[in-house]
Parts: C-alpha cells; sequence; structure tokens
C-alpha cells in the first residue's frame, strides 16, 4: 500500500493522528521511530497564529508558534490549521510555508497543511469551525480553495462522516474538497453527534474512495494490526490513521508495518516498555519544562501502565507524583 501527498511518497500508509494535548513533538518522534511514517500536528488555531503576528507580546508567550514547529528529522508532518474564515486559514498557511511567523523556530517547511473539519467540542464548533463545517460545504471548499491559492504545500483535510446520522455527507463534500484543490482526504468513520464512543462505520469511508480520485486516509478505532486490515480490505482506503491505539503504545505502528509486510511481530516486553516510557517522560521534560512537563507526561505515563498487574495503584502514584525520578521509581517497582 503506497500513498503520494503533494510530492511525499509513503510506503505503508501509516499516519499518527492528530490529538491535541497528545501528539506533541516528543509523542510524534517515538511514534516515528516504530514504524509511524506521516504524523500531523495538535490542532493549531489559524487565527491565532495570524493575530500573534501582530501582538506585542514576548516570545515565551506566542505559544501557537511552538506548536507548529517542524524539526529537520521529524520526517513528513503536516501542520493542522482549525478555523472557520478562509482568509485566516490561507494566511496561516503561508505563515507556515514561509516561517515568516514570530519566534519561529522551524529550519524547514512541514510536507502538507491540514484542515480541521472533524473537531466536535462546543468550543470550536459554535464558532463554526472543526466539525461545523461538515453542516457548510461551501464555505469548507472555499476554505481549500483559498488555502491551496496561499501556499505551494498540498493542502489535505481531515472530516467525520457527517454532522449527525440524518446527515452523513463525507462522500458528497469530499468530492467538494477535490474539486477544491485538496490533495487527500482523511474521514474519521464517525459522525459528530458520535463524539468518540466505540462502533465506526466502515461503508463511509469505502463510499468516499469511491468518489474522489486522491487518497483517502481511513480513521478509527484501530487498536491492532488487525483493526487495520479489516478498515483496508473493507474500504479500499490508501492508508490509516491511528490516534488513541498509540496511547501508551507507539509500538502498535509496529504491529502494522510486520503485518503489512508478512512478518513476525514481537511486542515489546515489560522492561522495553518502560524504557520508552522513561524516555518519553524526559522528552517531554526537556521540551516542555520540568512544570509543565511533568504534568502533561502523567496522562502519558499512565496509558504504558494499562492492562498490567497493579495498573491501577500504580496510576494513582503516578499522578500523585511530585517528579520524574518518582515515576521512574515506580515504573521500576514494577519490572
Ligand atoms: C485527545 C484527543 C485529541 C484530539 N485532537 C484532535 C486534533 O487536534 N485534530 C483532529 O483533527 N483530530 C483530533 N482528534 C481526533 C483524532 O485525530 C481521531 O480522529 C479520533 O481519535 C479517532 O481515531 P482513533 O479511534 O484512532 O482514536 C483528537 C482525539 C483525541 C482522543
Amino acid at each position: 500500500m503506497s500513498v503520494k501527498i503533494g510530492n511525499t511518497e509513503l510506503k505503508n500508509g501509516i499516519f499518527l493522528a492528530p490529538m491535541a494535548g497528545v501528539s506533541d513533538k516528543s509523542f510524534r518522534g517515538l511514534c516515528r521511530r516504530f514504524g509511524a511514517e506521516y504524523t500531523v500536528s495538535e490542532m493549531v488555531s489559524a487565527k491565532a497564529l495570524c493575530y500573534e503576528q501582530m501582538s506585542k507580546r514576548a516570545s515565551t508567550e506566542t505559544p501557537t508558534a511552538s506548536l507548529c514547529e517542524v524539526r529537520a528529522d521529524d520526517g513528513p508532518i503536516a501542520i493542522q490549521l482549525f478555523g472557520s474564515e478562509p482568509e485566516f486559514i490561507a494566511e496561516a498557511a503561508r505563515l507556515i510555508e514561509s516561517k515568516e511567523y514570530k519566534n519561529c523556530v522551524s529550519k524547514i517547511a512541514p510536507a502538507a497543511i491540514d484542515i480541521n473539519m472533524g473537531c466536535p467540542v462546543r468550543k470550536i464548533t459554535s464558532n463554526g469551525e472543526g466539525s461545523a463545517l461538515m453542516k457548510d460545504p461551501v464555505r469548507a471548499a472555499s476554505i481549500v480553495e483559498a488555502t491551496v491559492k496561499a501556499t505551494s504545500l498540498p493542502v489535505t483535510v481531515k472530516i467525520r462522516s457527517g454532522w449527525d446520522a440524518s446527515s452523513i455527507n463525507a462522500p458528497e463534500l469530499a468530492k467538494r474538497l477535490e474539486a477544491a484543490g485538496a490533495a487527500a482526504i482523511c474521514v474519521h468513520a464517525r459522525t459528530k453527534e458520535q463524539l468518540y464512543f466505540p462502533g465506526i462505520d466502515l461503508s463511509v469511508i469505502a463510499a468516499v474512495k469511491a468518489a474522489v480520485n486522491i487518497p483517502v486516509i481511513g480513521n478509527g478505532d484501530i487498536y491492532c494490526a488487525a483493526d487495520a486490515r479489516k478498515m483496508i480490505n473493507e474500504t479500499g482506503c490508501d492508508g490509516v490513521m491511528i490516534g488513541r491505539g498509540a496511547q501508551g503504545n507507539p509500538w502498535i505502528f509496529s504491529e502494522i508495518l510486520a503485518d503489512m509486510e508478512g512478518k513476525e511481530y514481537t511486542p515489546p516486553t515489560l522492561a522495553e516498555r518502560f524504557e520508552v516510557a522513561r524516555e518519553h517522560l524526559y522528552l517531554m521534560l526537556a521540551d516542555k519544562g520540568e512544570r509543565v512537563g511533568l504534568a502533561e507526561a502523567k496522562k502519558h505515563m499512565a496509558w504504558y501502565l494499562a492492562g498490567m498487574n497493579g495498573a491501577a495503584k500504580a496510576r494513582d502514584a503516578v499522578m500523585r507524583a511530585t517528579s520524574a525520578e518518582e515515576i521512574v521509581a515506580i515504573f521500576n517497582r514494577l519490572v
């Protein structure tokens, strides 16, 4: 299975999903090491990025710039923008490609700009952003059109099946977005109303695949190689995107890759799991500083413990920990 997005060729089509508060630089790097071929940043407010250019605030007060960082060794990565106004999204894409935004530390441009048309959070949809754009296909297409004009980077879009069960419109919307210039479409096969509840509808991904000629990436409820294989077989999608299945389990990418290549997959030992968890913890501390890094790393550390003997007690201890060393000691007691 190979996928081409702009000039980026992917051999296996294995994507890490954008997850706000989860898929930061540290996590993306680990997932990439274990086989994620393409990653997507946490969603970035196009408006915030544009407004920060006019603000007189100090560098430490422009967090959006940090979310847009692309490192030389990141591999193919898309920066995901959200918003509802074509001109802001287009301008944000231009800023990211040119690296002309305030406090930019990126040495290179991303492989693509991705536009969020799937976020179900009320704060976002009430502004006409995220999945609310699925109810406004004309605006959705004009956002893609304006962004394609503003950047030479490929513009991809992440959508859901539709707003609710009575308005499944992913295939029609995908067609419009393709006509507007989208280079690929990712479909999270749930409606906005379904939020993240279990149960996806693979037939919607298949219908999108049948409707467009650009690559279609399938997304939703992939927790093992068999789930990925089922999605590919039943929908004909060109790639698979994994979100929650990678939380505390970046090895899921190795498992899917091994399956695609017909190779045996050996899950990590407990010691290997904890070694990667420890590395993840210190990467986050280095990237975000001790206080924020520790606070944000705790949920990841709890995910690494999932399913283990004594996990509940260890998870409580992790949540109460006041230092990285304390967390490492909790892991060491379990090995
Ligand atoms: C904590 C969390 C944060 C998310 N943030 C984003 C985001 O910033 N942009 C986006 O397009 N989707 C976001 N999503 C949705 C995921 O990218 C993905 O579509 C969804 O989780 C379904 O895939 P999964 O079943 O593999 O998790 C988020 C999901 C979760 C659980």
